[in-house]
């Protein structure tokens, strides 16, 4: 037994155990084991069409609104299976965010973008909601751009000031794990900058899980790596050991761009 107790942030706040998912009859997730340790940021690599979408929608049950999608296996959010009948599926999608590829705000004003979850949840309170956009908007480092036009539409935005308005909406109903499905492949280098400058930002208060095409910015962004190949995960590490120094070849070839 351990001397030392572990603290909460000891505790991994996702624990994903032998995890298999199958569109109808096709398998494509095999065998997934790995832990996401809490604010920190790991990446998700492999080829187009490797899984890494289809694992991180398992993460939220987004896979749920496919009529097809099949889950074996279990995902540990804080010790609680995700799939159990005690986790709310609602509350399940506040605690475990998505940002999405395309950003994707609602075609209101930037302040009802931010609120949109509270107001779902029911806040209605001015000064509640008035506190949380500023509050929002300077962790998604939007808040001086569009500070004296906050009753502006959202789509009147550059596209780079878009997605960091998703990340703010993503950040105000407080959630633990933030998951990004390439939130930078859309945005010009500028922005791109902005936005993994921003996870660095990030990562202080939520664990963020990224998927991303870019190996420079999977070594930039991210604590941990792990390679997806065909539904399986090859290797998993912190990012220094996977870039450096790969124990598996496949992955040694696919970060060196010899594939994919
Ligand atoms: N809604 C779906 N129905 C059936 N098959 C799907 C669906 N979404 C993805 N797939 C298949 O699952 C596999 C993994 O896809 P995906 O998770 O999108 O990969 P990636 O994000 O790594 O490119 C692919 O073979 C893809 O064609
Ligand atoms: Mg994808």
């Amino acid at each position: 037994m351990s001397e030392t107790t572990p603290t909460s942030s000891q505790i991994p706040v996702i624990d994903v155990e032998n995890l298999n998912f199958y569109y109808g009859p096709s398998q494509a997730l095999y065998n997934l084991n790995l832990t996401f340790p809490r604010r920190k940021v790991t990446a998700l690599i492999g080829p187009s069409g490797c899984g890494k979408s289809t694992f991180l929608r398992c993460l939220n049950r987004m896979n749920d609104l496919v009529d097809v999608a099949r889950v074996e296996g279990e995902i540990l959010l804080n010790g609680v299976d995700i799939n159990s009948s005690a986790m709310d599926v609602i509350e399940l999608r506040r605690r475990v965010g998505m940002v999405f590829q395309k950003s994707n705000p609602f075609p209101k004003s930037i302040y009802e973008n931010v609120i949109y979850g509270l107001r779902i949840a029911g806040v209605n309170n001015k000064a509640v909601l008035d506190e949380a956009v500023e509050k929002s908007l300077k962790g998604a480092a939007l808040w001086d751009e569009v500070k004296d036009r906050l009753n502006e539409s959202a789509l009147g935005m550059s596209g780079g000031q878009q997605q960091r308005l998703c990340i703010a909406r993503a950040i105000a109903v407080n959630p633990e794990v933030i998951l990004m499905d390439e939130p930078c492949s859309a945005l010009d280098p500028k922005s791109t900058a902005r936005v993994e400058e921003l996870i660095g930002e990030l990562r202080k208060d939520y664990t963020i899980i990224i998927v991303t095409h870019n190996m420079q910015q999977a070594a930039r962004v991210s604590d941990y790596t792990a390679f997806l190949y065909e539904g399986i995960l090859i290797e998993y590490g912190p990012t220094q050991e996977i870039f450096m120094k790969p124990k598996n070849k496949q992955t040694e070839d696919y970060i060196t761009g010899r594939f994919g």
